[in-house]
């Protein structure tokens, strides 16, 4: 009886009251940055969708973070140039649109501008396009609704109104502070409540946890007030400039390196924070070893963590919070896990039209390119639109028809002026398919970690048709912390020896048909794509341009004709083996046998 009453009672609900759920083809979830670029893709081709955002504007997150303010991305204003497209190479805040009004030079003038401003400009792109935003919805209990024909999915908001959506896109960023699950954490400061009064710092001894930017920020902020500041960290010191990781320690935020070197007081130290506990003694801090019961630790009476404390403070990073699953098995192995699980087209690998996009979705390329930060992922979310748009709108990817005579025009106009390509070098490539009758199709931007399954993620054919990858890349020596990126025999300069190219350069692999899954298991784990069948480096560039006749333009073109003669329809000299497979150079490679007749 009770029973009957209560199924009632929900079944009126559902078909009069609020709990009727709030339907669109496709729900964001976060109104950052990345959900308003995957927003502006949306609603640019009409799709039903709707941003659902927890705060009360767009951009919460530089409401407050950086906690000290200073955005450590790039506003670089004149680079020379008014390719609007080349320009976007050195401007790291805006997002992408059609419209100059929106890039954010128009906000700010600062090279490193205030976080201010990025809260203004993203509430003025949303304003501006008109983007479809619910704010003050905090969405919980996301699962997954199988349906007979579809599978749907489903949320709440905190007021109890329900959601259902086609697919639903996780733009919910990283924020939540990793916290290091020893004894007395709860008597340190987290850098996410930080006092930023200055005397609350004044003649006090501070400890640093943590090695990144975040930590290096807040020393900067603090070292002048304090007595000594200690930064204790893992692993060695990761520099920007030498891994070409923006992530990296940057070179705005290191001022406390000098202070250490040129013995001010200050300095870093490695150690393991998971082997320490912290305890208070006498109105001080103190980190003491925490061996683990039986175990016999020497303690040396110079160890440095003997010092007294009055602060210390962990700046450890942020994980994705995946309470806003009603199962967390569906996201993460475990609620603790810094990023959720995603395949290189960012969906979901556990439920069906679930997809990532954003700082969430850097898992598939961290610390390699810079799909964690703005200039980074507005180029992932843009992907993202045009997997959508083939997978449920049979939208083909768009591409361009070129004639075999002007290929290398096109890939030099590319690799010269592509902000995609420059930002997620070595992760986003230009495809080109080129078919028996000498036509070439031209691809801009694919996630080459996919490209094994290009026609079913682009709706375009491959058959029967030889592939160029045109990727950005570092050398592979030139990459990593203790790496010398200033020594003086960096740079090659002779196009013979382009192939020993360190710094960023464009790199032509060449498949006789596109790879495989099975080619994808050959890929080695610090390559970008599985063995190709012939490689071209165009020669590395002091200033970035890769357009010089003779060391850039002329090598390519030798290469394209001798690696596709047969659709050139001419004949090469075969000229000696002292070539390896690789590149190929213009001066020693008797030119004229190459040009078509
Ligand atoms: C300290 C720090 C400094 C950084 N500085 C920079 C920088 O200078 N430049 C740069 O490019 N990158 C910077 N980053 C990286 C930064 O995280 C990203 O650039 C950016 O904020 C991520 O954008 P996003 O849209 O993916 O996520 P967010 O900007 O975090 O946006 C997520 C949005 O989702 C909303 N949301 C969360 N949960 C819910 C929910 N359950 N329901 C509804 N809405 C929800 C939030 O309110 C928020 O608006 C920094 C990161 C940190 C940690
Ligand atoms: C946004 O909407 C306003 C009012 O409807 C309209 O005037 C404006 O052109 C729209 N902007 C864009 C970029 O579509
Ligand atoms: C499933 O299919 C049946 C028969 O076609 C239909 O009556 C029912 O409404 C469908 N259920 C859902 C949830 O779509
Ligand atoms: C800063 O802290 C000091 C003491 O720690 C206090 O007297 C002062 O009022 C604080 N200033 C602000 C602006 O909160
Ligand atoms: C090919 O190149 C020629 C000469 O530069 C140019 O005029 C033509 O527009 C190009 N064709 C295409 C399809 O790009």
């Amino acid at each position: 009886m009770e029973y009957s009453f209560g199924f009632m009672f929900v079944g009126f609900l559902l078909v009069t009251g609020s709990a009727s759920p709030i339907e669109h083809d496709y729900c964001v979830i976060g109104a950052g940055p990345a959900g308003l670029q995957i927003g502006y893709f949306l609603h640019k081709a009409h799709r039903n969708y709707v941003i659902l955002e927890k705060s009360s504007s767009a951009g919460s997150f530089y409401t407050k973070y950086p906690i000290h303010r200073k955005l450590i991305s790039i506003n670089k204003i004149y680079t020379g140039r008014d390719n609007k497209e080349y320009n976007l190479r050195h401007d790291w805040n805006s997002l992408l649109s059609d419209d100059d009004r929106m890039l954010f030079k128009q906000f700010s003038r600062q090279m490193f501008p205030p976080a201010d401003v990025m809260v203004t400009y993203l509430d003025s792109y949303a304003r501006h396009f008109n983007l479809t935003i619910r704010y003050n919805t905090e969405i919980s209990d996301i699962h997954s609704l199988h349906g007979n024909a579809s599978t749907k999915i489903g949320m709440k908001d905190q007021n109890g109104n329900n959601y259902l959506c086609r697919v639903a896109i996780v733009a919910t960023g990283i924020w939540k502070p990793r916290i290091p699950d020893i004894p007395g954490h709860e008597l340190m400061d987290g850098y996410e409540d930080l006092s930023l009064n200055a005397s609350d710092y004044e003649g006090k001894s501070v400890m640093i946890l943590g090695r990144g930017n975040s930590a290096f920020e807040t020393a900067t902020a603090i070292y002048d007030k304090t007595n000594f500041v200690h930064m204790v960290g893992r692993h060695r010191l990761r520099f920007a400039w030498e891994t070409h990781y923006v992530g990296d320690l940057r070179a705005v935020n290191n001022e406390l390196l000098d202070t250490y070197q040129l013995k001010s007081l200050d300095g870093l130290l490695e150690y393991d924070i998971n082997d320490y506990k912290v305890v208070r003694q006498g109105g001080h801090l103190y980190l003491r070893e925490n061996p683990p019961p039986g175990s016999q630790w020497e303690e040396y009476d110079n160890d440095p963590l003997l010092t007294p404390y009055d602060k210390i403070i962990r700046c450890l990073g942020f994980q994705f919070d995946s309470s806003i699953f009603r199962k967390v098995s569906d996201v993460a192995s475990r609620p603790s896990q810094k990023y959720p699980f995603i395949d290189y087209d960012y969906r979901s690998p556990v439920v069906d039209g679930l997809y990532f996009t954003g700082t969430i979705a850097h898992s598939l390329d961290y610390r390699q390119s810079a799909g964690g930060f703005i200039h980074g992922f507005r180029y992932s979310a843009r992907v993202l639109s045009k997997i959508l748009n083939w997978r449920y709108h049979q939208e083909r990817w768009p591409s361009e028809i070129l004639p075999l005579s002007n290929l290398t025009t096109a890939i030099i106009r590319r690799v010269n002026e592509a902000s995609g390509l420059y930002q997620m070098f070595a992760y986003l490539g230009d495809i080109i398919l080129l078919s028996k009758d000498g036509l070439c199709e031209y691809i801009e931007e694919y996630p080459v970690k996919l490209i094994h399954r290009f026609s079913e993620v682009t709706g375009i054919d491959t058959q029967n048709k030889q592939v160029l990858v045109v990727l950005l890349q570092y050398g592979e020596g030139f990459h990593g912390p203790e790496e010398d990126v200033f020594r003086v025999d960096r740079a090659a300069t002779d196009p013979e020896y382009a192939d020993y190219s360190n710094f960023l350069h464009p790199v032509v692999h060449y498949f006789q048909e596109i790879p495989k899954e099975q080619n994808i298991r050959r890929k080695k784990w610090s390559h970008p794509l599985p063995p190709a069948d012939k490689i071209h480096h165009v020669l590395e560039d002091f200033s970035a341009n890769w357009d010089r006749p003779l060391t850039h333009v002329k090598p390519l073109d030798v290469f394209l004709r001798r690696t596709l003669k047969d659709l050139y329809n001419i004949k090469c000299a075969s000229t000696t083996n002292m070539f390896s497979q690789y590149s190929i150079s213009s001066k020693s490679l008797d030119s004229q046998h190459c040009i078509a007749t």
